[in-house]
């Protein structure tokens, strides 16, 4: 290799340090303790009874670490993962072809398991219930059904949205758990961890200020990390300090709360265009520029975390927290919604 792409500069793009970066163990994994300590439970008793995993329903924001678990769990079971998405599974005969593959322990991943298709729900009950297949062969009056048995697997789902996934679906998960935002010390743990499996120097100040703007989430303060690190080597002689992140977070327009322009732009769209709300999530959806699902799924769970933001049957409503930050004077009727 030429020594120029060695340079950091050349380091892998985001995908490839995302997944560089997993966790490959439960002890690896940062934070989430009683979930951690759960999962560790049925896992240790699966084995010593010899039998696979039950099956795994895991749900939670973006990048809190659902697709991680699912790698963990088949490396602590000692097991193959096989990975799928609901919207992969288009067909009954996509999800039965994967099935009639599977060992007796696999575990199989579907991820975003809130978009299967009902016909592909439907094979995966008899399978999950009693690890069974059943075949429809040929059509009309002449058709025969037949039933295959299947080897016992584990079943692990991924969902950023857990309302959404059919209650049968829901049901026939042994264990159902969900991921939350991490503290800002657990983010400093992911960081400096992360800094030292990518070769980045890093000081605590660093991590601690990353941390904070880490929206409470691995995959976004990782991220800030890669843009840190670009900073610091172009800019500032390659030392991630709490200075430099705090002038390289100012480039990469990220505020002290962790919010980004999108973010920003939904508040202001809010507070500016709609007086403060309530506005339907289609309608900011459309005035932000992105699809209504990102807007609920990636932006607004952090937003109502930090209390930035409430949902109320009429529509988004800005709190006075919100215009506080944007460095606007709230309105009575903000402060009244606070109130509430
Ligand atoms: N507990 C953790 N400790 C260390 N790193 C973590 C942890 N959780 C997540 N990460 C890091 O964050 C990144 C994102 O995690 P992951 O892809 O598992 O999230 P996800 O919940 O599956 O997100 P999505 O809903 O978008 O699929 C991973 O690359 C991993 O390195
Ligand atoms: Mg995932």
């Amino acid at each position: 290799m030429r020594e120029d792409l060695l340079t950091p500069a050349a380091l892998p793009d985001d995908d490839i340090v995302e997944t560089t970066l997993r966790p490959q163990t439960i002890d690896e994994f940062v934070g989430q303790t009683k979930l951690k300590e759960r999962l560790a439970i049925s896992i240790e008793a699966a084995r010593s009874l010899g039998l696979p995993l039950d099956h795994v329903l895991l749900s939670g924001p973006p990048g809190l670490g659902k697709t991680t678990m699912a790698g963990i769990l088949a490396n602590e079971m000692g097991s193959r993962l096989k990975v799928t998405s609901g919207p992969a599974l288009e067909r009954p005969g996509d999800v039965a072809s994967i099935l009639t593959n599977l060992d007796k322990g696999d575990v199989f991943f579907i991820d975003e398991i809130h978009r299967l298709p009902r016909a592909v729900e439907e094979v995966l009950y008899p399978a999950m219930e009693d690890f069974q297949l059943d075949i429809v062969l040929g059509k009309g009056p002449s058709a025969q059904s037949i039933r295959l048995d299947l080897p016992r697997f584990t079943l692990v789902g991924a969902t950023t949205r857990k309302g959404k996934v059919a209650a049968p679906l829901r049901d026939r998960f042994g264990i159902v758990d969900k991921l939350d935002y991490y503290t800002q010390e657990e983010l400093a743990r992911i960081v400096h961890r992360s800094a030292s499996i990518l070769d980045v120097q890093i000081t605590d100040g660093g991590a601690e200020l990353i941390a904070l703007r880490g929206r409470g989430t691995p995959r976004i303060s990782n991220r800030l990390l890669a843009r840190v690190r670009d900073y610091a080597v172009a800019r500032a002689g390659g030392v991630a300090d709490a200075t430099t992140a705090t002038a390289a977070l100012e480039v990469f327009e990220v505020d002290e709360k962790g919010l980004d322009k999108v973010d920003r732009e939904i508040l202001e769209a809010i507070v500016v265009k709609f007086g403060g709300g309530p506005v339907g999530l289609s309608t900011l959806a459309i005035v932000v520029g992105e699809e209504p699902e990102t807007v609920e799924d990636a932006y607004e769970p952090f937003l109502l975390q930090i209390g930035f933001l409430k949902r109320t049957p009429r529509g988004r409503v800005a709190t006075s927290a919100a215009y506080t930050h944007l460095g606007l004077e709230p309105p009575a009727t903000a402060q009244q919604t606070l109130l509430d």
